[in-house]
């Protein structure tokens, strides 16, 4: 579908996306990490762009890929980076799409040097966790301007749907993609596939198709709220 010029459905509008996965430090080269390729956040910068939209977007770990092109990119590593990052962008935001897999715990403790392994046999020592701040949660219950829509994302593996509206209803936001991973989909590849949850209590399958597709159909329900709520 061509789209852009014809139809700059998101002119004057500020989108923002966070894409790729945080990194939470355990020493100076070590940390706890996950396999989001950023890749769907991407596409989400991308065919917002195209639609006419200014696009901040915050890419944690994205490592090779290449910028959107027209799109304002800040890079993060940490759970934390990602959330000043996000909410700085979201304080004008018409939309905010939270692609980004964050990470849920942190190493209480960063070891400033390196941690060694001891030649005496004994193990390593534990290491403890905390949490990390929910930041879907957070911009959907103080949205930055009234009207603001919020977009999340569940991967899940069991009760796909069950557990989608549950995540939706907890999380508080607009739209909840919910993808189902698992032998081999979603994690690294062009293609998704995908059920989009609504506040409103609507199911919207998305079918299989490039990571592009999914994202402009999430738009046209970004837009039609906007369009909903007037301006
Ligand atoms: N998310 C977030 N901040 C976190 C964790 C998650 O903003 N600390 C966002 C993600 O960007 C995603 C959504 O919340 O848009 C759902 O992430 P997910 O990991 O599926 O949700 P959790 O509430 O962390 O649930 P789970 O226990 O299943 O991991
Ligand atoms: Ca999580």
């Amino acid at each position: 579908l061509a789209r852009g010029a014809a139809a700059p459905d998101l002119a004057g509008r500020h989108v923002v996306v966070s894409a790729g996965g945080t990194r939470e430090p355990l020493d100076p080269v070590r940390y706890l990490g996950n396999r989001s390729s950023g890749k769907q956040g991407y596409a989400f910068a991308r065919t917002a762009v195209a639609r006419g939209a200014r696009v901040t977007l915050v890419a944690a770990n994205t490592g090779t890929l290449p910028d959107p092109a027209g799109a304002d990119v800040v890079a993060v590593g940490t759970a934390e980076q990602l959330r000043e990052a996000v909410l700085k962008a979201a304080a004008d935001a018409d939309a905010v799409v939270m692609a980004a897999a964050v990470a849920d715990f942190r190493p209480a403790v960063y070891a400033a040097g390196k941690i060694k392994k001891s030649d005496d046999g004994t193990g390593p020592a534990p290491v403890e966790l905390v949490r990390n701040p929910d930041v879907l949660a957070e911009l959907s219950a103080h949205r930055a301007r009234p009207g603001q829509i919020v977009v999340g994302f569940a991967a899940e593996t069991d009760d796909v749907l069950v557990n989608g509206r549950a995540k939706l209803t907890r999380k508080g936001c607009d739209l909840l993609v919910v993808n189902e991973v698992g032998d081999g989909k979603a994690f690294g590849t062009a293609d998704n596939e995908a059920v989009v949850l609504g506040a409103d209590g609507s199911t919207t399958p998305v079918p299989y198709g490039p990571k592009e597709a999914l994202a402009d159909q999430v738009w046209d329900m970004v837009a039609a709220r906007f369009t909903r709520t007037a301006q």
